[in-house]
């Protein structure tokens, strides 16, 4: 397959990789049922191409909710990961676990030659990232990153209208993920969410989808960061919080594009400008990207347009097109060297957040 390495990083992914063409469903795990392995379980019963054979959890209530979701594909239960890995007759796993043990057990799983659905972020360290892409690399079969937002169609089209030249040249990017409130203390992920060593921190674990979009748009990754983070609001909620709940990061990439980015958890409901968004600024107007896709031009008098319709997007679409890439060889929704570089790039501000100094991505160690 010749490809340039730019469309291997950045374009439509690409395939490449060995694929199992089968006529027969294919066998699948869920490791990690939580809030995110329940969502895909739903999807994956959905497809008429893929059936559970196990799901597989830590916590009892979770497996139990699991198989009984699951219950027309009569799945095996495992609280033990490893013993998942070792069933041969199982093709593919969706892994849906904290963002720590991604790795580890996306690794396992492709060296035992399953095809790969890995929740975001693939890594929340880059000895994890690096780890996981050198496996990756070496398996024949598919690794796909939870990175969804790349399977938008509208968002695909204005971001394909952006590269294309619909605002010039892009020269500067301005973007935010701004909750009103923490993940609740108490909930369903308060046991690891807010312990640094195992969700990477807010950037990482929730921002990294914000950052994607960025890469995307902007067409690389960044090549160094600064900023700073803290635990303003928060301060020791719940007990022994080790995540800051608020950040200011400042990217640079190729060209001298630079792109600004806060998250903070402590922005009131009824106080304009929150949530997310991201301003793609270039050469001759700019585009409120995420969700709108609308086009400001820069000229006096200019009016603005929708740069991309809004679509059908099919709630399970990524899901969807892991399988198809799995039984027809179609071609990746997001591949490897996408999920790594979104991972990378949370992990870049967040090093930068917490050493206070400018921390280039040559320093992270992993060739993409
Ligand atoms: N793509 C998205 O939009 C999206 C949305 C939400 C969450 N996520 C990601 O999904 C992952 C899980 O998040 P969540 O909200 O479902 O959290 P959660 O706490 O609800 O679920 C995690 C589950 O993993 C289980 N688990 C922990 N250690 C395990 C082990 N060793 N073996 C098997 N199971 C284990 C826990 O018991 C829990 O049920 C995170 O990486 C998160 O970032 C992605």
């Amino acid at each position: 397959m010749n490809l340039e390495r730019r469309d291997l990083i950045f374009g439509a992914a690409a395939g490449g990789l060995a694929r199992a063409q089968t006529d027969e469903r294919v066998s699948t795990a869920v490791i990690g049922t939580g809030n995110r392995g329940a969502y895909l379980l739903s999807g994956v019963l959905e497809q008429p191409n893929a059936k559970v054979a196990a799901v597989c959890d830590i916590k009892p209530d979770r497996l139990d909710r699991a198989a009984s979701a699951a219950a027309k594909d009569n799945p095996a239960t495992y609280s033990d990961w490893r013993k998942v890995i070792e069933r041969k007759d199982i093709n593919a796993v969706f892994i849906a676990t904290p963002p720590n043990l991604h790795a580890e057990m996306a690794i396992a799983a492709l060296k035992a030659g399953k095809h790969v659905y890995c929740e975001k972020p693939i890594g929340a360290t880059a000895a994890q990232v690096r780890d996981l892409v050198k496996a990756a690399r070496a398996a024949k079969s598919i690794f796909v990153p939870g990175q969804q937002l790349r399977s938008l169609k509208q968002l695909g089209e204005a971001i394909r209208k952006i590269r294309e030249g619909a605002i010039g040249d892009v020269l500067w990017v301005k973007a935010q993920r701004h909750a009103t409130a923490d993940l609740p203390h108490d909930g369903t992920s308060g046991d690891w969410y807010f312990d640094v060593s195992k969700s990477g921190g807010y950037l990482i674990e929730q921002s990294v989808h914000n950052l994607d979009i960025c890469n995307w748009v902007i067409g690389a990754h960044p090549l160094r960061a600064c900023g700073f983070g803290g635990i303003q609001f928060y301060r020791n909620q719940p007990p022994g919080r080790t995540i800051y709940d608020c950040g200011s990061i400042t990217y640079e990439y190729p060209n001298g594009v630079q792109m600004s980015f806060t998250q903070m958890v402590f922005h009131p409901r009824t106080l304009p400008a929150g949530g997310q968004y991201i301003y793609v600024y270039g050469s001759k107007g700019a585009v409120d990207l995420f969700p709108a896709a609308m086009l400001h031009p820069l000229d006096r008098g200019g009016q603005p347009s929708l740069l991309a319709e809004k679509r059908e997007e099919p709630r399970h679409a990524h899901i969807i097109a892991f399988y198809d890439a799995v039984t027809k060889g179609s071609p990746l929704p997001a591949d490897l060297t996408i999920g790594a570089a979104a991972a990378l790039t949370a992990i870049l501000g967040h090093e930068a957040m917490v050493k206070e100094s400018v921390v280039k991505w040559s320093d992270l160690g992993v060739e993409l």
